[in-house]
């Protein structure tokens, strides 16, 4: 077990339902960590919302508060180190992790991904479109992926994946409904595997 309770710091930009089930589990006792900060780069987000009403402290990181890049990335680097963050957790972060962070974080920042990574990933595929991919495929089965996070998008090594079955009748929609109660259920499994030190943070790659 930690000697505390993990230091998390969620980055997110929509509707943050993954960080809703994270600050459940939390809730519920089943997870010794504490959400110390929510960065969103979007402060019209349902993550940032659930994160207000939540109590927890929230940042807005984005083009328009840092139009350059760097200073972005610096940011929340400075962010995240200031609140003694350990684990960085993407819930739905459109944007890369600038190289500041991902170096001060090496091994401790972890996304997800909705579909069976290394397919349906990468460059474009956010939202509705992995679903659509699969179902293009003619996949018969799809699944979630938790990885760690690199400089390219949905790449870094993966950390657990869960399957689920394609149904005949799906539609991207149903598929992603389906998918995303995965997605709740194996992130917090593996957040709280890192906080009761199963997977030890850095987390190892093969
Ligand atoms: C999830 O499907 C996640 O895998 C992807 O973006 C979606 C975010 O959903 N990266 P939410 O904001 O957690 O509800």
């Amino acid at each position: 077990m930690a000697v505390h309770p993990l230091r998390i710091g969620v980055l997110a930009s929509h509707g943050g339902s993954n960080m809703q089930a994270i600050i459940d589990r939390i809730a519920a006792g089943k997870l010794d960590a504490r959400i110390v900060l929510v960065i969103s780069n979007n402060s019209q987000s349902g993550a940032f919302e659930k994160a207000k009403r939540a109590g927890l402290p929230t940042v807005h990181i984005s083009d328009v508060t840092h139009p350059d890049e760097a200073s972005r990335d610096k940011a929340i680097r400075d962010q995240l180190v200031a609140v003694g963050a350990e684990l960085i957790v993407l819930a739905g972060y459109m944007k890369k992790i600038g190289p500041l962070t991902l170096e001060r974080y090496a091994n401790r920042i972890l996304n997800i991904h909705p579909a069976l990574l290394p397919k349906h990933g990468g460059r474009g595929l956010y939202g509705i479109k992995p679903h659509e991919s699969v179902l293009a495929a003619g996949d018969t089965e799809s699944g979630a992926t938790v990885h760690l996070v690199d400089p390219q998008y949905d790449h870094g090594p993966i950390v657990r994946q869960r399957r689920v079955r394609v149904m005949k009748d799906d539609t991207p929609e149903t598929l992603q409904q389906r998918v995303l109660k995965v997605e709740h259920g194996i992130y917090s499994e593996v957040i709280a595997d890192i906080a009761n030190g199963k997977i030890p943070l850095p987390i190892k790659v093969a």
